[in-house]
C-alpha cells in the first residue's frame, strides 16, 4: 500500500507531511530535491523517528495509566518494577505502531530502527528502575513521577547514549526547556489547527541534509485533563496553571531529530 507524501518545498529544506500507519510504506522514487540524500535514506529515517516518538509516547501512556498506583499512600511497594513496565511497554507500543519489541529481528523495519528502539526500551526501563525509591515512599500520596517527568528522564539519557535527540515541547510550555524552536513552533502552530490530519506527522530534512527532524503530535485524553484542562488558570497538583485543553486537543508534540550520516 502506497501511504500518500505530499511535499512542500520551502527554501533549503524538504517539508514534508506523512499519514499515520505504521505498516503502511511510503514510497516513491523521487529523490529530495535540495539536501542530495536519497529519498530512501530519508523515508528509513522518517520512519524510525516515528517509531521513536511513538515508542516515547507509549511509556509516558503506561506511566499515565499507573499514576493512581504510584499516588497510593496507603501502600508502599507498588510492585511497578523495570519489569512489569516492559510488559505494559511492549503490549502498548504493538497496539500502537503494530511492531512487537520481543520479535524485532523479524520486525519489517529499518535495522538502524530495530538499534535505537532496543536503545530507547533499556533506557526506559532504567529511568523506572532508579525511580523506585521515589516510587515506593510510604506515606506520599502525589510524587511527581508524571509522563512528562519520564519523558524528560528519558529523552536526556537516549540523547546522550545515541545523539539521536527526542524533546517533549509545545506552544505554551510549562517547562521553559521544553520551548519550541521555530521549525518545533512551526509544526505544533499546524498541529493547533483543528483542521489538521489527525496522527499525521511532519517532518524535515535540514539544509544541507545534517539531519532528519520529525514532530510527533500528542492530543489529550482525559488524564491529560487532569492538569491540562478546564478550568484554565486553575492551579493543577503539580502547582502549575491549567492550560484549559479540551478532549482531543493538541497538547504538543515529541520532536525527534536523528543525525544522517551521508
Ligand atoms: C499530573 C499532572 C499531569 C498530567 C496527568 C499530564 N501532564 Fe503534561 N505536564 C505536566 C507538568 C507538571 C509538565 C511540566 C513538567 C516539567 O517541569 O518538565 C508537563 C509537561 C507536558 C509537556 C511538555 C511541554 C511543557 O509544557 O513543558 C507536554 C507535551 C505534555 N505535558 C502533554 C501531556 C499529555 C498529552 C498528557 C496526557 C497523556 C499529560 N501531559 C498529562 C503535568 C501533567
Amino acid at each position: 500500500m502506497f501511504r500518500r507524501l505530499c511535499w512542500m518545498l520551502a527554501p533549503m529544506v524538504v517539508f514534508m507531511v506523512c499519514g499515520g500507519g505504521e505498516r503502511e510504506a511510503a514510497a516513491t522514487r523521487e529523490r529530495s530535491p535540495d539536501a542530495g540524500v536519497p529519498l530512501q535514506t530519508v523515508l528509513e529515517f522518517e520512519h524510525t523517528a516515528r517509531l521513536l516518538a511513538i515508542l516515547l509516547d507509549s511509556g509516558r501512556a503506561v506511566i499515565n495509566d499507573n499514576q493512581s498506583l504510584f499516588d497510593d499512600r496507603t501502600r508502599a511497594d507498588k510492585g511497578f518494577t523495570p519489569d512489569v513496565f516492559e510488559r505494559q511497554l511492549v503490549d502498548m507500543f504493538r497496539s500502537r505502531s503494530g511492531v512487537d519489541l520481543t520479535e524485532l529481528e523479524e520486525a519489517r523495519i529499518p535495522d538502524g530502527a530495530k538499534r535505537l528502539l532496543r536503545e530507547l526500551v533499556l533506557v526506559s526501563k532504567q529511568v523506572v528502575a532508579d525511580a523506585q525509591p521515589e516510587l515506593n515512599r510510604p506515606d506520599v500520596g502525589f510524587k511527581g513521577f508524571i509522563p512528562a517527568v519520564f519523558g524528560a528522564r528519558v529523552a536526556a539519557r537516549f540523547t546522550e547514549r545515541t545523539g539521536v535527540r527526542l524533546k517533549q515541547t509545545a506552544l505554551f510550555p510549562r517547562n521553559p526547556r521544553n520551548a519550541p524552536d521555530a521549525m518545533e513552533r512551526a509544526a505544533l502552530e499546524a498541529f493547533a489547527d483543528p483542521a489538521f490530519p489527525r496522527e499525521k506527522v511532519i517532518s524535515e530534512v535540514t539544509a544541507r541534509g545534517g539531519s532528519l527532524r520529525l514532530m510527533f503530535p500528542l492530543y489529550t485524553t482525559r488524564q491529560c485533563l487532569d492538569c491540562h484542562g478546564e478550568p484554565k488558570g486553575e492551579l493543577d497538583r503539580t502547582g502549575y496553571p491549567r492550560e484549559g485543553l479540551k478532549l482531543g486537543q493538541n497538547a504538543g508534540a515529541i520532536s525527534v531529530m536523528i543525525p544522517i550520516r551521508k
